[in-house]
């Protein structure tokens, strides 16, 4: 199911989101408008807790903040029990304005600066996922031998290549994320977390890449950790209490793609993590997975009006809507499939349409050839599974004015990030004269 769970038409054929008819919402927060459906939000955090419940108990469930990270979401995940993963000290700033509690943050990035560092540790936050060596660097100056200390996982890469865009690939040999087990030198970072009094190493990390439906590539990753575990007891004594494969699990766009479940993810994961400490002879650590595409993507829809339509004959109809590439990086990014529905009436025919956005680049094409009812100026095109690495992504490209976002429920709406104005995109000019007031 590519829409969110809510998503019906009303008698007059309208698309209805929580209980809120789309023209209704567009009405009064215009478009392009992004929807979070809070039901689906819910329901994708809950069977994550329910599926680990059932198959891994020892489980912890942590938020890809990248995903999609705005302060109105961190209730809904702190009560789903969810951690937070942060990538900046920009997401890490948000989850500490928006109340989420410290200790269930985990800090990942391949080059996390001393600032950053800095902020985490000054935020005492729940645990640092190690990258490299400049990094163990920098916290064996910054993390005081007398103090509280600080948990660590390590990042390694296990060289595994998962079916995925070249661009979402983290895994394989070749990538500048975490640290080779083959070359030896994950070893040698393990040996040094050992040396620095203020670091507990907790375990070891791995993320392959995302967008993986297959289940095989995350059962062989989590293999590889504890592989890679035991030949580090051997050398250096230190047993793991936490093994982590990352996230990537990932979500159907179009209605052809498979379905994707979290139970059997989860049990997938679970299964390899039991017979490997089995086989590696350690007690069930606490197994991390790390879900941001398949908690927020099939909860957002992305809603535009079409503007102008442009028929080349023989070729192709154009149909413009006001957003795109903006707000939608990711079809021109990775070649992403998306689907459409026209979501203020149910319209006749049907037509092969190509939907580009508004923006200065022959790629801004949201969907090449999508067969939609004949579409007409002021209609509206609503695209699902639009929750993640969409605004995550967003741009002020062509100064285009990031879009609004509300959340619905049981019929209400919510809004919960307004629409950029055009004074927004002055507030960083340094030398701009301060505008007269008008008081
Ligand atoms: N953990 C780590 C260490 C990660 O690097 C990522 C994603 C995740 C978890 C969450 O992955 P997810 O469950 O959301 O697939 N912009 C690309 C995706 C980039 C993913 C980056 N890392 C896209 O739009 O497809």
């Amino acid at each position: 199911m590519v829409w969110p769970v809510t998503t019906e038409r009303d008698r007059s054929g309208r698309l209805v989101i929580g209980g809120v008819p789309v023209t209704a919402l567009v009405e009064e927060y215009g478009t392009p408008l992004y929807i979070y459906d809070e039901a689906t939000l819910r329901e994708r955090a809950d069977a994550y807790r329910r599926a680990f419940a059932r198959h891994y108990p020892r489980a912890r469930v942590v938020y890809a903040g990248k995903a999609y990270m705005a302060t109105w979401l961190l209730p809904l995940l702190e009560s789903a029990g969810l951690w937070l993963d942060v990538v900046s000290g920009g997401e890490l700033y948000l989850a500490h304005r928006g109340g989420f509690p410290a200790e269930r943050i985990v800090f990942h990035g391949n080059n996390k600066t001393p600032d950053e560092l800095a902020l985490a540790l000054q935020l005492g936050i729940g645990e640092v996922v190690v990258d490299n060596h400049h990094e163990l660097d920098l916290l064996e100056r910054m993390v005081p031998a007398d103090g509280p200390g600080l948990d660590v996982l390590l990042r390694v890469n296990p060289g595994i290549d998962a079916h995925t865009h070249a661009y979402r690939k983290t895994g394989i040999v070749d990538s500048k994320f975490g640290l080779l087990i083959e070359s030896g030198d994950a070893a040698r970072a393990v040996e040094r977390i050992v040396g620095i009094p203020g670091l507990r190493l907790r375990g070891y990390h791995a993320h392959i890449g995302s967008q993986i439906v297959e289940l095989e590539p995350f059962a062989a990753t989590v293999d590889a950790l504890f592989r890679f575990a035991a030949a580090m007891r051997d050398r250096f004594g230190v047993v793991p209490d936490q093994i982590s494969p990352g996230g990537g699990f990932g979500i159907p766009y179009e209605s052809g793609d498979p379905e994707a479940a979290i139970d059997a993810y989860a049990e997938a994961v679970a299964r390899s993590a039991l017979a490997a400490a089995e086989r590696w002879g350690f007690a069930p650590p606490v197994l991390t997975v790390e879900p941001g595409r398949s908690i927020v993507g099939p909860a957002g829809v992305a809603v535009y009006r079409v503007g102008t339509i442009k028929d080349i004959p023989g070729v192709r109809r154009y149909v413009c809507v006001d957003g795109g590439m903006a707000d939608n990086i990711r079809p021109a990014l990775y070649g992403a499939r998306y689907t459409a529905a026209l979501a203020n009436r149910t319209g006749e025919g049907e037509a092969l349409v190509t939907i580009a956005g508004k923006y200065c680049e022959s790629g801004d094409v949201l969907i090449k050839d999508i067969a939609l009812p004949t579409l007409e100026p002021g209609d509206l095109i609503a695209l699902p599974a639009a929750g993640a690495y969409c605004l995550a992504m967003a741009s002020n490209y062509n100064l285009a004015l990031r879009p609004a976002v509300v959340a619905v429920a049981g019929g209400e709406a919510r809004l919960v990030q307004r629409r950029e104005r055009y004074e927004d995109l002055l507030a960083r000019e340094a030398l701009l004269a301060t505008p007269p007031r008008s008081d």
